[in-house]
């Protein structure tokens, strides 16, 4: 159990508090889900960039799928070798795919026919061969919200079947391209299994006419997406997950590279703010606590669901309230009509599910400083980054910049 009133009176509120024991827990099963199969689990970064995550991760064996070029950092930082560390994303620059090649990372995932010729024209120039994989577009409707749907045609990701196939052909080809991957990834908190089958399929379908060309892969990586309990969902067990997948490889002998991120952070994290006060307007009932949507955004921009625990001793029968921040938009709230008992400022709402895309997808808005993030292992607490300050927020504001 962890003591969260005592947390915020070590490190005060707004707090994210994660529980690293959680998301080995986490890790361990999906590991062995893969068990007798070669597998790598490459932790996606973004999901909880901090370093001391990352660094979790890289103890337990762990890879890491980045999507920026200050991610690949991260992960090399964080003790993560490079062999096991992977590069994707729509829009690389040209700085970013040249650091990555001379990082000598497992491979870039290449996500369009004109980032294939970037790739290899900067490794000519390095006078080296670039590992690289091709993100496949199978077309498919993950069944999941549209913001976070990325396998259909629709969306920006990947190439289609055809495209990747012929940039198969020219990276076969070249002198300074060695495609050793093959990626698909087609949305986020996927709680169906049956269309990751069906693109599992897809994909395993191109290997094996690449195979007729001679072209031999090494690693089949299924992105990431597994979805949590949020709230009632009905989750893929691991073992299902896995199963599926290796269902579509017969006859295929392929290292299974998977890229998890909410399945392995979400609900290890806890937001934890304060209540200032209660309002109402006219019927309307608000609770104003102290954290607001530059902490964690994912309610106001995806009207995603947390569920919210108050720490209060109140007997009194709950109302329905709207759980809201101190930043000036109407956007800016953790819940709407939520069960909560009559609060007085100064208690303590634990926000959960909050350990992926919550500080992350943290901003300034409003000059607020980002909150400290604090990690719990073994029943021992510690702070893995302090809260912003003022002077935090200003620093890089040139005209002030003292000489
Ligand atoms: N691999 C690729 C190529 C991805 O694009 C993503 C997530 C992942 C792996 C990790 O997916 P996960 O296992 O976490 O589902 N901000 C949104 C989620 C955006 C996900 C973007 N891509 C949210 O808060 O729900």
């Amino acid at each position: 159990m962890i003591d969260f009133k005592a947390l915020a009176k070590e490190y005060g509120t707004p707090l994210y508090v994660y529980d690293f024991d959680y998301m080995s827990a986490q890790y361990t099963k999906l590991k062995e889900a893969f068990r007798g199969r070669k597998s790598i689990v490459a932790y996606a970064v973004k999901a909880n960039s901090n370093l001391s995550v990352i660094k979790h991760f890289a103890k337990m064996g762990s890879g890491a799928d980045c999507v920026s070029i200050g991610e690949v950092r991260r992960a090399f930082m964080a003790g993560i070798p490079a062999y096991k560390i992977i590069f994707s994303g729509v829009g690389k620059s040209d700085e970013e795919i040249r650091e990555a090649i001379e990082k000598d990372i497992l491979y870039i995932n290449v996500e369009s026919d004109a980032e294939l010729q970037r790739v290899e024209a900067i490794a000519r120039e390095l006078d080296t061969k670039a590992r690289i994989s091709i993100r496949v577009n199978p077309n498919i409707d993950p069944q999941t919200h549209p913001y976070i749907s990325t396998g259909l045609h629709d969306n920006k990701f990947g190439v289609d079947l055809s495209t990747a196939k012929r940039m198969y052909i020219q990276a076969n080809n070249s002198d300074n391209l060695d495609p050793v991957g093959i990626h698909f990834h087609i949305g986020s908190q996927l709680t169906q299994l049956q269309p990751i089958r069906e693109a599992a399929e897809i994909v395993a379908d191109l290997i094996r006419s690449l195979e007729a060309l001679d072209i031999e892969l090494k690693f089949f990586d299924v992105g990431g997406g597994l979805g949590i309990k949020y709230d009632d969902e009905v989750t893929i067990e691991p073992y299902d997950y896995a199963q599926a997948i290796l269902g579509t490889l017969t006859g295929l002998d392929l290292t299974i590279l998977c890229e998890p991120g909410r399945f392995l952070t979400a609900n290890a994290g806890y937001f934890v703010t304060k209540v200032l006060y209660e309002k109402q307007n006219g019927e309307k009932k608000f609770v104003v606590v102290d954290g607001a949507m530059n902490d964690l955004l994912r309610p106001s921009l995806y009207g995603a669901y947390h569920e919210i625990e108050a720490l209060s001793d109140s007997k009194e029968e709950p109302r329905e309230v709207d759980i809201v921040g101190p930043v000036c938009e109407s956007g800016d709230f953790f819940a709407k009509d939520y069960a909560l008992p009559p609060l007085k400022g100064g208690e303590l709402l634990v926000i959960k599910s909050a350990g992926a895309y919550g500080f992350g997808m943290g901003s300034n808005y409003n000059t607020r400083g980002r909150s400290a993030e604090v990690a719990v292992e073994n029943s021992q607490e510690r702070l893995i980054r302090r809260r912003e300050n003022f002077e935090d927020l200003i620093a890089l504001e040139t005209e002030f910049l003292e000489d």
